[in-house]
């Protein structure tokens, strides 16, 4: 196989979803097709169980555990598949928003009897910004939920996306027979079962009185009705729109009972992108280039204190990475090798010799790397696109045992590098803050500080509502609101001007006073 057919036929997505859609058994079923798995219920679910929301220990324990499912690589037909897993629970939607700067596409999962829901419109907006490719499955079909069509007006509202179904399902819940593929033109007709892959029936014309047979005469009646509308409403599918973000097509099935899956799959491998050309501060990189370059966009930590070790996780974006050849670490100016880089096949993380664009290797690392670092044969690049956001809680953090301030320090940079939080230090006091996306992120740096730097902690609380990113052409007026805001105003991690605003109404009050001050709820814009 050629350099480039290797990467052609890479498809690396992730699979996003309010808790409780059906991520986890998506995920697994998508397993199971290409073989990687060979009975259900194998795949551990990152999810934190309900019963332990409060119980974060147990929650880092699984975040460890799930290092083996952070990539599901597998091989589906002539295609290598990439699944990046993201974590379930909404207090790391940060690690959620930055694997999904490694995709080349996405998968949503909704619940067809709750709709859309807030996560998923959170998540949505960064695909959004991205302009990332989206299918939706509509899950659950075995049960009650709300009516497709109004479903679909749902999806488009919430999620700010035009939609195109490409199955459709005849009922629902206790009647529900299946799922008429307007992709393929077949039908499949619901079994439940969860483990055995249902066929589907060739069914080109759909005024086929076996229609009747199979699925009864009111139902065949409906499917018509149906199809006929959403060929009246709806225009032919066409990819191109999908490859822009512009559009969805949208899957309907039950996870649970491996129905509905593969019509996505299978449409999913034939039209999802292969690796897209990726930006870079210099110039636009495209896969096909021969040299390897690769970005830095997780990092997990090892939860075992006396090795303070970390993989970090690095998407190729172009060209071949190779095992023990020295590549150029461009913040450091290092150049580096790797000898034992991991790459993760089904459940299992091996060495591997050699990745191409599209997969995710992970790199064993001892602290060379922060989230958003830039790897490369020797060119000087600098990957964009690796946002932050603006944290929804904050707190001051200081130093509680005086003798420890290096260590407290370090601790704090290290964890900030990261990406477990963010810092901010207030220009006018120098008072380090922290931001985060959720309550458990406090209870984890308080946590590791102690074990991993012997550095101990203290939160004081502050009340803010967003931080925000200013820029403006208007040298005068930003130095009259910084000026004015001097209480307010802080720098990130790279030293830029942000404003942390205490209420919406104080932001809004902003806003309307300094008409050509631009706030930016991430840092890039
Ligand atoms: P998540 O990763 O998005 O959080 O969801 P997950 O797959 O864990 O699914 C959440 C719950 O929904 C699970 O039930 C799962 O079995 C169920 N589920 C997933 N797909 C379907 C489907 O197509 N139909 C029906 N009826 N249920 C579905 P649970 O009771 O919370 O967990 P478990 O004990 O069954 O694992």
């Amino acid at each position: 196989m050629t350099f480039q057919e290797e990467i052609k036929r890479r498809r690396t997505f992730a699979i996003i979803s309010h808790p409780d859609a059906g991520k986890t058994t998506l995920t697994e079923k998508l397993l199971l097709f290409g073989g990687a798995i060979h009975v259900a219920g194998a795949v551990k679910s990152n999810k934190i169980k309900k019963t332990a929301t409060s119980d974060w220990m147990e929650i880092e324990k699984q975040r460890g555990i799930s290092v083996a499912t952070s990539v599901m690589g597998f091989e589906y037909k002539q295609y290598k598949i990439n699944i990046l897993d993201t974590p379930g629970h909404q207090d790391f939607a940060e690690d959620t928003f930055r694997t999904l700067t490694a995709v080349d596409s996405v998968i949503i999962v909704i619940d067809a009897a709750k709709g859309v829901e807030t996560q998923t419109r959170k998540l949505m907006q960064v695909c959004r910004m991205r302009k990332t490719p989206v299918m939706v499955f509509i899950n659950k079909m075995d049960r009650e939920g709300k009516d497709p069509f109004d479903l679909l007006d749902e999806v488009e509202a919430e999620l700010g996306i035009r939609v195109r179904p490409l199955s459709w399902p005849i009922n629902m819940g206790q009647k529900f027979k299946g799922v008429y593929n307007l992709y393929k033109s077949t039908l499949d007709l619901y079994t439940p079962n969860k483990q055995v892959v249902t066929e589907s029936i060739q069914f080109t014309d759909i005024n086929n009185p076996e229609l009747e047979t199979l699925v009864g005469e009111a139902d065949a009646q409906k499917l018509r009705e149906d199809v006929d509308l959403i060929q009246g409403v709806y225009a032919p599918f066409d990819v191109q729109p999908y490859l822009q973000g512009d559009l969805a097509p949208v899957f309907f099935g039950s996870a649970l009972n491996t129905f509905g899956v593969k019509e996505l799959l299978e449409c999913f491998v034939e039209i999802a992108p292969y690796p897209r050309p990726v930006e870079t501060v210099e110039r636009t990189v495209d896969p096909m280039e021969e040299n390897f370059t690769g970005f830095v966009f997780k990092i997990h930590a090892n939860m075992d204190p006396n090795h303070r070790s970390c993989i970090a996780f690095v998407k190729v974006c172009s060209g071949k990475f190779e095992r023990n050849v020295y590549y150029k670490h461009v913040r450091n100016g290092k150049m580096m090798r790797f000898s034992a880089p991991t790459a993760f096949m089904a459940q299992k993380k091996e060495t591997v010799d050699e990745a191409y664009a599209g997969d995710i290797v992970g790199l064993p690392d001892t602290g060379n790397f922060k989230i958003g670092d830039t790897l490369t044969a020797g060119e000087e690049l600098h990957f964009k696109g690796l946002p932050s956001f603006s944290p929804e809680m904050f707190k001051y953090i200081e130093n509680a045992d005086p003798m420890k301030q290096k260590q407290l320090d370090k601790g704090i940079h290290q964890l900030m590098d990261e990406g477990v939080a963010q810092l901010f230090v207030n220009q006018a006091t120098g008072r380090k803050l922290i931001g985060t996306v959720g309550q458990l992120q406090f209870e984890v740096i308080q946590y590791r500080l102690l074990h991993e730097y012997q550095a101990q902690c203290r939160w004081e609380p502050i009340s803010l509502y967003k931080a925000c990113w200013i820029e403006s052409d208007d040298e005068q007026e930003l130095e009259t609101f910084k000026k004015r805001k001097a209480q307010y105003m802080a720098y990130d991690k790279d030293g830029r001007d942000v404003f942390l605003a205490d209420s919406g109404y104080v932001l809004q009050m902003a806003q309307n006073d300094f008409k050509h001050i631009k706030f930016h709820f991430t840092s890039e814009f």
